[in-house]
């Protein structure tokens, strides 16, 4: 434990944000001509969201972008992630462009800029054009070549204002959840899928990379991993190898391609016939040197080779509302893993971090979410912890700057540093909110 107070452990130049996403916040799902998502179909598939929601109103950000601003201002971040919903600014993910949808992001940019936070745009969290879709999705090789068109536009519109683009969003989390687990949209469930799915978003980031600079973008271009420590449940050779495996699965058939060029050849092994087509000079592709990493860590993974979950919470080990274990020491372990994996890694930025914590009770207008609290206080020590081991960082940003859909747990589950009372759309920042923006006013002294 560093003896130094917190906010002495990071440089001046350090980022500090706060993240959201488009789906999740913005509401108006079908204003100015905005297309339909693939998320906006999977939440009419009966069972397909816990409290039967949608994305329709969410928080009504579309409508409230100037009081939102003000909000994220208020903060004193230095830095804002949203995303850019696609089928806004081209509503069939092909052909006609949307320039009032594009106009969304054009003011929200500005806004960002004319308040002094650097916009860190997303082009893909998750909610892609039904329309494309319709043709396949992500398993269509089509698809790459609409993201990258799609990508260009946005660059050419909005890149010179930016400070950072990422391609995708958790690529893992479409490919698995949505495609192979069935339990994101757009709900599919086949293992072979969901390799191509994978190996389509990765080709897509580096075709788009290359095509965005080549169009001469002046921002910084990266992606988003959603990354865990895997470890054995016990020291016993079976566990430890499960855990490898999983790690492989989850992992390197990530990275390795963005900073190898290869798959990790344990899980082509695995796969089989189910691995993707791969065509000549994909993987020189999806090799192209990137600016930034981003990793998005919210708990280790804990592998028994009997497959049995690793249930932290009847384990007495402290969970978050998710179920997910509050183990910020993993945080700390993968930044360095990824360190000395990877010789060639660009700078990382912490891109999400947050907790789902029961904290709805207002008490005299405040929320006193002491949990979250502790949980960023403690997850931003862990990052300064990897610094002091020589890991490069460029910034942090939590996840999430409010309450907002929460996918498939819709709105039961609430991530926000600022309370969203979801009758009258009231904001109300947390406890957490007002200690990051005392945080980060001692930062800036
Ligand atoms: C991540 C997503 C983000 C949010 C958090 C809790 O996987 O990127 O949109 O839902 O989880």
């Amino acid at each position: 434990m560093s003896k130094t107070p917190l906010h002495h452990r990071f440089p001046k130049d350090f980022v500090w944000g706060v993240a959201t996403s488009s789906f999740q916040i913005e509401g108006a799902s079908t204003a100015d001509g905005k297309g339909e998502s693939i998320w906006d179909r999977f939440c009419r598939q009966p069972g397909a969201i816990a409290d039967a929601s949608n994305g329709d109103i969410a928080c009504d950000h579309y409508n409230r972008l100037e009081e939102d601003l003000d909000l994220i201002a208020s903060l004193g971040v230095n830095a804002y992630r949203f995303s850019v919903a696609w089928p806004r600014v081209q509503p069939l993910g092909s052909g006609a462009w949307n320039a009032k949808g594009l106009g969304f992001y054009e003011r929200l940019v500005d806004g960002l800029l004319q308040r002094g936070i650097r916009p860190y745009l997303t082009l893909n969290h998750w909610d892609l054009p039904q329309a494309l879709q319709d043709h396949g999705g992500w398993e269509a090789r089509d698809t790459v070549h609409r993201f990258v068109d799609y990508a260009r536009h946005v660059n050419t519109a909005l890149g010179d204002r930016c400070a950072a683009i990422t391609t995708h969003n958790e690529p893992w989390v479409v490919a698995v959840l949505g495609n192979e687990q069935g339990v994101f949209a757009p709900g599919i469930k086949n293992r072979a899928k969901m390799l191509q799915v994978s190996h389509h978003l990765l080709l897509s980031h580096g075709l788009a990379m290359q095509a965005m600079r080549a169009d001469g973008a002046r921002s910084q271009i990266g992606i988003v991993l959603n990354l865990a420590p895997q470890m054995p449940a016990t020291a016993m050779p079976a566990d430890v190898a499960a855990a490898q495996m999983v790690d492989a699965r989850n992992r390197l058939w990530y990275t390795d391609p963005l900073f190898k060029g290869t798959y990790p050849q344990a899980v082509l092994d695995e796969v089989g016939a189910d691995a993707p087509k791969v065509e000549p000079g994909d993987m020189a592709a999806i090799q192209t040197p990137m600016d930034y990493l981003g990793i998005n860590y919210y708990s280790r993974g804990v592998v028994s080779a009997d497959g049995s979950e690793w249930k932290a919470k009847e384990r007495g080990l402290p969970v978050s509302e998710m179920g997910w274990e509050i183990y910020p020491e993993g945080l700390t372990d993968l930044l360095c893993l990824l360190h000395n994996d990877y010789p060639n890694l660009p700078p990382m930025h912490v891109t999400e971090n947050g907790g789902a914590f029961p904290d709805t009770a207002m008490v005299d207008g405040r929320v006193n979410d002491a949990d979250r609290l502790d949980y960023l206080q403690t997850h931003i020590a862990a990052v300064a912890d990897a610094m002091d081991r020589g890991v490069k960082m460029g910034g942090y940003m939590v996840w999430s700057l409010m309450d907002n859909f929460e996918w498939s747990s819709g709105y039961l589950k609430r991530f926000g540093i600022v309370h969203i009372d979801y009758e009258t759309q009231k904001r109300t920042p947390k406890a957490s909110a007002l200690w990051y923006r005392d945080f980060l006013r001692d930062w800036k002294r």
